[in-house]
């Protein structure tokens, strides 16, 4: 296996195991928000709970539940531990940097190394839709 697919398989498997062990799910307490992201054409459907800081500014803790696939829920959990503590602006900041790793307009992200598991995902438009479900479902919460 060359160092190219070495990485993919190591990508891959970081993905499936993060599937198989979310560390955050469930639902926020309180319930500030809550937004539902939904795959029409696979039926895959997360519930996202959002609690903010007493001045809306902070969001101090995110949760799914729900049914996807792997990808689905790898990047649902992934999402919800990297931007929970985030301001809102933060937070909006590091899901368009996030879209844009992609869609495969910027390589890397070096202060998040964890979401650079996805971006193999940019060479299957297809399974865009999987992890971008819960970031699309946050933005449209935050907005
Ligand atoms: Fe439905 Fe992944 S297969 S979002």
């Amino acid at each position: 296996m060359n160092t190219q697919n070495h990485l993919r398989n190591l990508q891959y498997q970081t993905i499936l195991e993060r599937a198989k062990h979310p560390q955050n799910q469930g639902k926020t307490n309180p319930i500030h928000q809550q937004q539902l992201g939904n795959n029409p054409i696979c039926g895959d459907r997360i519930e996202l709970t959002i609690k903010f800081n007493q001045t809306n500014q902070i969001i101090e803790d995110i949760k799914f539940q729900g049914k996807g696939c792997a990808l689905t829920i790898a990047s649902a959990d992934l999402m919800a531990e990297t931007l929970s503590g985030k301001t809102v602006e933060e937070a909006l900041e590091i899901i368009e940097k996030f879209r844009q790793m992609l869609k495969g307009e910027i390589s890397l992200l070096d202060n998040l190394p964890k979401l650079n598991i996805f971006q193999g995902v940019s060479q299957f438009p297809i399974r865009i839709k999987c992890v971008l479900l819960s970031w699309h479902a946050l933005k449209a919460a935050l907005k």
